[in-house]
């Protein structure tokens, strides 16, 4: 049965998502008779093509690669007559590839809770449903998020090159000193699940014992009752915050921060991003960087990515970057892998 199929759900008026968190997995005759062709455009945690390869009525064509993405060319072609794709955030879905897949294309599931890679009115338009996995990585991603937090502050990446190139000499009591994580002013822009989940790690263990504020739109009766305090933007920003931006709406966000943003941060702030790299105009975080505007930045994610070996980013000794590992358990992944597929196999089963 299909658990939720709600149109309008969400941020984009009129859009349809499916949220088959927690799903019933008993497999039921469709009916249908045709086969329900579906391309996969990436290797996905084995648990999860068995699903797909033992659910009657699926046909999938696999892009057997895990280290590259579909090729845009090889992605038309391959998308040409089928009934639904299951994509990742390195897919680009847009009018082409809808033009390209169709009149068959019925669904699009995304591996990710981010689907800002996917054209979300086109598929509206067409009235194509969009599955996505909300939820299942959001535990992991705080636990990326907290350790990016520290990372950042205590200068662990220094100190582990120090360790590998030979600079580390004596014990030395000025040496590598960066700012405590504990006990600090942590400020969350837009509070969503992500951000509750890395407030609760922050908050309630009494292990960090930080103060944390929240900006965004609504207060959140979550974040309110681990004692975070619902301030405005402006507040937050001006506060001693380490800023860390919450997974939040990314059209609406797109360059958000830029330049008049990190102006109004202390130059004691640290900038925390695990959410997309379009939220930040790196040109000038970068600036920031390096004129002291502000002390630091950790980022889970970049614009483009991978980020060239020679961005500017990464020759600043105040700036960490991860390669978009937020999510990346191997639990973690197969959760979010299995998700998507039985969101194309309720459509399936529903059709
Ligand atoms: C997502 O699912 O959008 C995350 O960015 C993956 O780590």
């Amino acid at each position: 049965m299909l658990r939720a199929l709600r149109a309008g759900q969400g941020i984009v008026a009129g859009r349809v998502i499916i949220d088959c968190a927690g799903l019933q997995k008993t497999f039921m005759s469709t009916g249908a008779t045709a086969p329900f062709k579906l391309l996969v455009t990436r290797r996905i945690p084995e648990v999860a093509l068995k699903k797909l390869s033992e659910t009657p009525g699926i046909v999938y064509d696999l892009f057997d690669k895990a280290d590259v993405a579909i090729p845009p060319e090889e992605f038309r072609a391959r998308a040409r007559g089928v009934d639904g794709m299951l994509v990742m955030l390195t897919d680009k879905v847009n009018q082409e590839i809808i033009q390209a897949a169709g009149p068959n294309l019925k669904i699009v599931s995304t591996m990710s809770v981010g689907y800002n890679h996917i054209d979300v009115q086109a598929l509206s338009r067409a009235n194509i449903l969009l599955g996505y996995t909300p939820d299942c990585l959001t535990e992991t991603t705080a636990d990326t998020t907290v350790a990016l937090m520290l990372v950042t502050a205590r200068k662990i990446e220094q100190a582990l090159q120090a360790v590998r190139n030979g600079t580390w000499g004596t014990w030395d009591p000025l040496w590598m000193c960066g700012k405590d994580v504990h006990s600090s002013t942590v400020g969350i822009v837009g509070c969503g699940r992500i951000g509750q989940a890395v407030a609760r790690r922050l908050k309630t263990l009494q292990a960090f014992g930080c103060d944390v504020l929240y900006s965004g739109p609504n207060k959140k009766e979550e974040a309110d009752k681990l004692g975070c305090r619902y301030v405005s933007e402006e507040e937050l920003l001006r506060s001693r915050a380490r800023v860390y931006k919450d997974h939040d709406e990314i059209r609406r966000t797109r360059g958000y921060f830029g330049r008049d943003k990190f102006r109004q941060m202390k130059e004691t702030a640290i900038f925390i991003n695990a959410t997309r790299g379009e939220a930040v105009v790196q040109d000038d975080l970068v600036e920031a960087l390096k004129d002291g505007t502000i002390a630091g930045a950790g980022l889970d994610v970049t614009m483009p990515e991978p980020l060239p070996v020679d961005h500017p980013l990464l020759f600043l000794p105040n700036c960490v970057v991860f390669p978009h590992i937020g999510s990346a358990s191997v639990p973690t992944r197969e959760k979010m892998a299995c998700m998507a597929v039985d969101n194309i196999i309720q459509y399936v089963l529903n059709r």
